[in-house]
């Protein structure tokens, strides 16, 4: 991989994602390795996790290098991001400072920045992970922020095992579901890149058009079908979006132009509880396969039928967390 940076998927070629595919179903089939040895990575969380934190520390272990966790903000010095800033308020450094001298000390920087939910013309700029890899003299990883390159990798894999590496026309549903809450739009953002990369016919089923996706999305996805052979529609008719679908892949988030005033897109987000993917709309399907990023609220985003079903391959899609980000570790140390 000649990046400097993982940031997005849009900054890799076709055969670069291919080579990682592949380097990670090597991983997968033989775990160990001595690629990183001698190596070390900050895993910087400025939000919660389970997966992405477990498996970057132990890829990074399984591959002879070491991780190191830390939290800004909790038991590390909360950080500024502002260029030109007087730093008078909780802030204590500035990542200009954090960036560089942990560029000293370890060989990649990984990155959870989500939004802020306040301003989507703000959280969009990607302030935080943008930051790190202007200041970085090290290769940086987004381990989500407002897209989720790793989840897209580990996604990808996991459908190429069931369905074979050729995913072109497949009929991929991204399905907005319910949640109590507003979510991050970083892992619908990123199904829509990956999906119409491979060239499958994605739709985008979505209660309003006060959820399609950022418009940066939608035209990266456009011009991806147009140039993989794919295509992406966006529909609200849930009937029909499922209708002979090999994958459903479901995924909550807020609606962009809601952010901020979240009381007002509430009862919307309430009139469509029927989004929940059941094993009546998966009857719908070509024996479509289902799954998620996980975390998952059961009977909520996706009933127990569907989740205990032979077509859910959530479980599949997180192992491969694992594996494609040893090959995404490794291929940035090889040519750095
Ligand atoms: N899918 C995912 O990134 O899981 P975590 O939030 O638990 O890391």
């Amino acid at each position: 991989m000649t990046l400097r940076h993982f940031i997005t998927t849009q900054d890799c070629s076709r055969a670069e994602i291919d080579a990682l595919l592949a380097q990670a179903a090597g991983f997968k089939r033989s775990p160990g390795g001595r690629q990183l040895a001698g190596k070390s990575i900050a895993l910087l969380f400025f939000n919660p996790s389970m997966r992405t934190r477990t498996s970057f520390e132990l890829g990074a272990y399984q591959l002879g290098g070491h991780a190191i966790v830390l939290s800004p903000g909790k038991d590390a010095w909360p950080i500024e991001f502002e260029v030109g800033t007087v730093m008078d308020g909780d802030s204590e450094e500035h990542v200009a400072e954090v960036a560089q001298v942990l560029s000293r000390y370890v060989d990649l920087i990984a990155v959870r920045a989500f939004p802020k939910f306040q301003d989507w013309a703000v959280d969009r700029e990607d302030q935080v992970i943008k930051a790190f890899a202007r200041y970085a003299t090290v290769p940086v990883i987004n381990m989500e922020t407002i897209t989720h390159p790793c989840q897209e990798l580990a996604h990808v894999l996991a459908l190429q095992e069931h369905l074979g590496n050729d995913l072109r026309h497949r009929k991929y549903v991204l399905t907005w579901t319910w949640h109590p809450k507003p979510l991050n739009t970083a892992v619908a953002n990123s199904a829509l890149l990956i999906a119409t990369r491979m060239g499958m016919d994605v739709t985008l089923l979505c209660p309003t058009p006060d959820y399609v996706l950022d418009e940066r999305y939608m035209a990266f996805g456009r011009r991806n079908a147009e140039e993989n052979g794919g295509s992406l529609t966006v529909s609200h008719d849930v009937e029909a979006s499922y209708r002979g679908a090999d994958v459903v892949y479901a995924k909550s988030w807020g609606a962009l132009p809601f952010f901020g005033r979240w009381d007002q897109e509430k009862p919307i987000r309430e009139a469509h509880r029927h989004f929940t993917v059941d094993a009546q709309k998966m009857a719908l399907t070509n024996h479509g396969l289902f799954s998620h990023c996980l975390p998952l609220r059961r009977n909520v985003q996706a009933t127990d039928a569907v989740m205990d079903s032979p077509a859910c391959i959530a479980i599949d899609e997180a192992e491969n967390r694992l594996h494609v980000q040893k090959a995404v570790m490794a291929s940035l140390l090889a040519t750095h």
